[in-house]
């Protein structure tokens, strides 16, 4: 028993040590300019990215690690130059959600080329091998969960179903719609929902699985680019293409909250809609005000805190010369990419007390109604 005890002690004495020597490992091997992890994210103009700046900043707010973060404002020619300017701070190790998954692999490459470790986080980086891991929530299930709630609510048969998507230059739209394919398609094809706004999608509703290349025809049809407005223009042409009978109460797959609430805003203006079931995800405070009035139905959680956590971790032990733990990997067209994946949550006016206050993801003080 004791001489057990004292090799616990042994243990806990040399990880505190390696653990302190790792400190100073991170600042210590950065360059003079001082900077070993570079953040690249996609937009400060959707809260959602606002929130990764947000989770990585309380994470970062005690350590030691040196770390910068830059936005590249949907453009991948910023995306390229925060790469480069990270570059030539001394960066050891790169995470970077792209704009454009693939326009996003000559900045990779770069980086590679300087012997930085590569992270791609959340989105993934395709077609190039310039990549080292990737951290992410499970997509599939985010779009599987999106569909499953929309069957849960629909009530008898014929229910219209307008589909939306994200942007095709992002790995994750099809990750999305792949997920709510696979739980909507039998649903439609027994005749519970009547596909309302996609000609491609319709030609293909007997099809369980779709490739890449159908589900980009479908996309091209249904997509919101992730930005609202395109998503208010979308809905409002598809409402006034609609006759009566592709009105009353709805289902609408919406990727994402800030789309979710765009669609939600034109649908529940038109006097033919009696009632509507809108998806969402990333529980953006917004989403959450609109899931407790009633003006959205759910939103898929997904806990930045831990994809932040993972990101981080990973990059220690880069720099500690460790090897990241992974969980699986994903194909981005050109190799597997070992990868980190985290579980979702789905959320509605059930649970949202619950899954974002009682958790600390938010204060009650930030909404009204609860
Ligand atoms: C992310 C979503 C986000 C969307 C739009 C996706 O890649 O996974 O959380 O809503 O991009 O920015």
């Amino acid at each position: 028993m004791k001489s057990s005890w004292k090799l616990v002690t042994y243990l806990i004495v040399v990880s505190m040590a390696t653990i302190m020597l790792a400190a100073c490992g991170s600042s210590g091997t950065s360059s003079s300019s001082g900077v070993s992890v570079g953040i690249v994210l996609p937009t400060r103009d959707e809260p959602r990215w606002v929130q990764d700046e947000q989770r990585f900043k309380d994470a970062l707010a005690d350590s030691e690690y040196t770390t910068e973060i830059l936005f590249s404002q949907g453009s991948s020619a910023n995306e390229k130059e925060n790469v480069e300017t990270l570059l030539n701070r001394g960066i050891d190790v790169l995470i970077i959600a792209p704009h454009d998954g693939a326009a996003a692999g000559s900045s990779v490459e770069a980086a590679k080329a300087e012997g930085v470790t590569v992270i791609a986080y959340d989105r993934l980086i395709t077609e190039t091998d310039a990549i080292d891991y990737y951290v992410t929530f499970d997509s599939v299930a985010v779009g599987e969960a999106q569909g499953q709630y929309l069957i849960e609510n629909a009530q008898g048969t014929n229910v219209p179903l307008y589909l939306y998507a994200g942007a095709s230059s992002d790995n994750n739209a099809f990750l999305f719609f792949e997920g709510a394919w696979n739980v909507l398609q039998p649903k439609i094809a027994d005749g519970t929902f009547v596909i309302a706004n996609s000609s491609e999608a319709t030609a293909l509703q007997d099809s369980p699985e779709l490739t890449r290349e159908e589900m980009g025809r479908i996309l091209g049809q249904i997509t919101t680019n992730w930005d609202p407005n395109e998503a208010i223009n979308k809905a409002q042409t598809h409402l006034t293409a609609a006759g009566a009978d592709l009105k009353g109460d709805i289902a609408i797959l919406a990727p994402n909250d800030g789309t979710a609430r765009a669609i939600a805003d034109v649908f529940s203006t038109d006097s033919e809609v009696t009632s509507y079931f809108v998806t969402g995800q990333d529980a953006e405070q917004a989403s959450i005000q609109y899931i407790i009035d009633g003006k959205q139905s759910m939103t898929v959680f997904k806990d930045v805190r831990t994809l932040v956590e993972d990101a981080m971790g990973m990059a220690i032990d880069v720099l500690d010369g460790n090897t990241p733990e992974t969980t699986g990997s994903y194909n981005n067209g050109k190799v597997d990419v070992q990868a980190k994946q985290t579980d979702v949550i789905v959320v509605d006016e059930d649970n949202v007390k619950q899954e974002l206050i009682d958790s600390e993801y938010y204060e009650a003080s930030e909404f009204t109604g609860l």
